[in-house]
């Protein structure tokens, strides 16, 4: 069901700049008068522009640059991702948030932070998530064996790296879990899987886009070889827009991964991998590989030619290039 201010929001849209009495808007949402300056109040007090004018009413003329749940609903195209979200304007970890929601929450359902205090990475590393960054997790309920679970984390850098390009950015897939604008990272992806056995009762991928920030706004020693999309685009783009996009996106790669053979999501990966023909070095668990990435199987697997000629399969790791 959708919340009075969400309603509020949505007749200011549909009213498309002309002003809205605040008797209409008590009678269209069934509610007094006093609660509609309640609500309104509430709005401005979040940041929505609102002026009001004497027997005419009230004009909604500019919406803040939040990820507002009200905002992201309104115009999102999915029937499960985002439907519900949870939003904190500050948090430890989003990550953390959806693995408590998880056991009782919807599939698809989202946690979205504007800043990130705990933020985490792969490996136990920390991930800076300043402001104007898109920090977000989603639940998911996949019946899948645990060791398919990576391959959700490669169909979701493939929605991203789709989201991106529809925005005009170059963006490539770096096996397994990043994305990178003209060659830098500009998005990583933290899958977290619960299990019984090899059932997986629960996922959570926990995606982290440096979008509105500046790559001064991430420590130096976590910054890598990364970027920003205002950095790399010259301007800030629309976050909600964006989420809109790549939720959508998502759901449609989620589609597919639960329908057919996962080598038709791979065949694409291929086509956007930045890794196929790098030298590399991979490092994992109790070991470190080195030579040239002729592939990537039809399960996800990294195929490195090592220096003394033999193929590889590589399942999990960090790679280094
Ligand atoms: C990596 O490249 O190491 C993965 C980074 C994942 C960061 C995201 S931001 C949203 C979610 N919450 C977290 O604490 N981490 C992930």
């Amino acid at each position: 069901m959708k919340s009075k201010r969400s309603e509020i929001i949505n007749a200011f849209k549909a009213a498309n700049g002309k002003a809205i009495s605040g008797e209409e808007l008590g009678k269209e949402l069934g509610i007094s008068r006093t609660m509609v300056c309640k609500y309104i109040k509430g709005l401005k007090d979040d940041g929505y522009e609102i002026s009001s004018a004497p027997k005419k009413g009230y004009v909604l003329k500019s919406v803040p640059k939040l990820l507002y749940p009200e905002e992201i609903l309104s115009g999102l195209k999915t029937t499960l991702f985002g439907k519900n979200i949870h939003y904190y304007d500050e948090a430890g970890s989003s990550n953390d948030i959806a693995k408590k929601l998880a056991p009782t929450a919807e599939e698809g359902t989202i946690v979205v932070v504007e800043q990130q205090t705990g933020g985490r990475g792969r490996l136990g590393r920390q991930w800076a998530s300043p402001k104007g960054g898109i920090w977000f997790s989603t639940i998911l309920k996949p019946r899948i064996a645990l060791s398919a679970a990576s391959r959700l984390t490669l169909t979701f850098g493939l929605s991203v790296t789709k989201a991106l390009r529809e925005f005009g950015f170059d963006a490539k897939i770096k096996w397994p879990n990043d994305v990178l604008v003209n060659g830098k990272k500009v998005c990583g992806i933290l899958t977290e899987v619960d299990a019984e056995i090899d059932t997986v009762e629960f996922v959570v991928i926990g995606i982290g886009i440096n979008a509105n920030m500046s790559l001064k706004d991430i420590p130096e020693e976590l910054r890598e070889n990364s970027t920003t999309l205002r950095d790399e685009g010259g301007k800030s783009i629309d976050r909600v827009e964006f989420l809109q996009k790549l939720l959508f996106e998502m759901e449609q790669e989620y589609i597919r991964f639960s329908t057919r053979p996962f080598s038709e999501i791979m065949e694409e990966i291929i086509t956007l991998s930045d890794t196929i023909g790098r030298e590399v070095t991979v490092n994992m668990p109790n070991r470190i590989a080195e030579g040239t990435v002729v592939g990537i199987s039809k399960t996800g697997a990294l195929l490195l030619k090592r220096t003394d000629g033999e193929i590889e399969e590589i399942i999990a790791g960090r790679c280094i290039y």
